[in-house]
C-alpha cells in the first residue's frame, strides 16, 4: 500500500498538476484538503477537479468561523498591521490551514504534507513552519519549490497528462483570497513605478458616486464587532457586509511595498475595506477607553504581533504570552463607533463606551470646566526639575 499525503489544494493550476507530479515522485495516495475561509472561489468544482485528477479523496472545510473567532479577532485587538499597513489577510490564515493539516494528516494516518508554495513568498515559511510546530514528523513537500516550471510549461505537463484546467481564466496575476482581504501580486505590479490597472481590483470596484455618502454604527464587546446599525450580526455576516459597503465607496485599497521575510521587497497590493473599518474603529475606541500607559506600551506589543503573524511564528511560546496581554486589555473595549463613508474614504466621527475614560467637565474650555489650574502648575515645576539643573549646570541639549 502507498503512503498517504495531504495536499493543501486551492483549485488552481499550481496544485493541480501537483496532484499528478506527486503520484509520479513519491508515489503517494494523495489526499486534497480543500479549507474555505470565504474565499469566492467554487469548492465544489475545486473538489470535482481533485478527484478528477487522481486524488484519492478530497475534503471541503468550512473554517471561517474559527478563522474568525481564533485567528481574525485576535489580530484586530492587536490592531494588526505589519509595517503599519498591511491587514494581514493571508498571513494570518496560514497558521489555521496549516492547522488543519496537520489534524487531517492525523485523521488519514498520512506522513506527509504539501502544499503549493514558491520558493520566493512567505507563505512557504508560514506553512513549513507552522506544520513543524504542530508535528515535527510530517514530511513537508513543495512541489513548486523543487519543481521550477513556467506557465507555459505548467499548461503543457497539464494537457500531456489530460488534466482539465481553465486555462482561459487564469489571470497574470497572483492573487489569495480570504474574508479578511484580498492580495495581489504579478503582472505589471512587479514594477513599483506602474499604477495598477483598474481591472486588478474587485472587492472596491467603486458603486458609488462622489456625492454619496453613509453613516454606520459597529458595536464591539470586548474588543470584537458585534453588531452593525444596532443589528446584532453573526461573525461571518459581519464581515461580508462591511466588506460589500465599504468596497462600493473604493474603500480599503493599499498599494505598498513590502520587506519579505526571506529579504526581498515586493509589491504589493491589498483590497480590505471590513479590514481597514474594523481596524479604525477598533483602535478609535480602544483610545477612548484605555489610559495612556496602557495605550503606549500595547503599540509596541501591536508592532511585534503584526512581525510574528507576517514571519509564520503563531504557534510559539511568546505569541502565546503576547496574545494573553492583548486579551487582558480588551476587556472595557465595549462600545460604539460611528463612521462616515465617502467616495474612496472613511472616517470615525463619534465613539461612545459606558467605559468611557473622557471626562467633560475636566476636558471643556467652557463655564462648566471642573479643572483647577493651581495644580498644572506645581505638577509642571516637578516634572521639569531635571532640565533646569541641567541648564544650570550648562548641559542643554540644544
Ligand atoms: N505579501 C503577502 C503576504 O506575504 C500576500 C501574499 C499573497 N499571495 C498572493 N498570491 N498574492 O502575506
Amino acid at each position: 500500500m502507498s503512503e498517504k499525503l495531504i495536499l493543501a489544494y486551492s483549485g488552481g493550476l499550481d496544485t493541480t498538476i501537483a496532484i499528478k507530479w506527486l503520484q509520479e515522485n513519491y508515489n503517494v495516495d494523495v489526499i486534497a484538503v480543500l479549507i474555505d475561509l470565504g474565499q469566492p472561489d467554487n469548492l465544489q468544482d475545486a473538489y470535482d477537479r481533485a478527484l478528477d485528477t487522481g486524488a484519492s479523496k478530497a475534503y471541503i472545510i468550512d473554517a471561517k468561523d474559527e478563522f474568525i473567532n481564533d485567528y481574525i479577532y485576535p489580530s484586530l485587538k492587536a490592531n494588526a498591521k505589519y509595517e503599519k499597513k498591511y491587514t494581514l489577510a493571508t498571513a494570518i490564515a496560514r497558521p489555521l490551514i496549516a492547522k488543519k493539516l496537520v489534524n487531517f494528516a492525523q485523521k488519514e494516518n498520512a506522513s506527509m504534507i504539501a502544499h503549493g508554495c514558491t520558493a520566493k513568498g512567505n507563505d512557504q515559511v508560514r506553512f513549513d513552519v507552522g506544520i513543524r510546530s504542530l508535528n515535527p514528523d510530517i514530511k513537508i513537500i513543495a512541489p513548486m519549490r523543487v519543481w521550477k516550471l513556467s506557465r507555459e510549461e505548467e499548461i503543457e505537463y497539464a494537457q500531456k497528462n489530460n488534466i482539465k484546467i481553465n486555462v482561459t481564466k487564469k489571470s497574470i496575476y497572483s492573487i489569495d483570497e480570504n474574508l479578511w482581504g484580498r492580495s495581489i501580486e504579478c503582472g505589471n505590479l512587479e514594477d513599483p513605478w506602474s499604477e495598477p490597472l483598474e481591472e486588478i481590483y474587485k472587492w472596491s470596484k467603486i458603486r458609488k458616486s462622489e456625492k454619496d455618502n453613509e453613516y454606520i454604527e459597529i458595536g464591539f464587546e470586548k474588543g470584537v464587532p458585534v453588531s452593525l446599525n444596532s443589528e446584532k450580526m453573526k461573525p461571518v455576516d459581519l464581515i461580508l457586509r462591511l466588506n460589500e459597503i465599504g468596497g462600493s465607496y473604493g474603500i480599503g485599497r493599499l498599494d505598498m511595498m513590502e520587506n519579505r521575510l526571506i529579504g526581498i521587497k515586493s509589491r504589493e497590493i491589498y483590497e480590505a475595506p471590513a479590514a481597514e473599518i474594523l481596524l479604525e474603529s477598533h483602535r478609535e475606541l480602544e483610545s477612548l477607553v484605555s489610559d495612556r500607559e496602557l495605550l503606549h506600551y500595547k503599540y509596541m506589543i501591536e508592532d511585534k504581533v503584526s512581525e510574528m503573524i507576517y514571519y509564520g511564528l503563531w504557534f510559539t511560546p511568546l505569541m502565546g504570552c503576547l496574545i494573553k496581554f492583548v486579551e487582558e486589555s480588551q476587556k472595557y473595549v465595549s462600545g460604539t463607533v460611528r463612521i462616515k463613508l465617502e467616495y474612496k474614504s472613511f472616517n470615525v466621527v463619534g465613539r461612545k463606551s459606558e467605559y468611557s475614560m473622557y471626562d467633560y467637565s475636566l476636558a471643556t474650555y467652557d463655564k462648566n470646566d471642573m479643572f483647577d489650574p493651581k495644580f498644572s502648575e506645581s505638577f509642571i515645576k516637578i516634572w521639569g526639575y531635571p532640565y533646569e539643573i541641567l541648564a544650570k549646570k550648562g548641559r542643554t541639549n540644544g
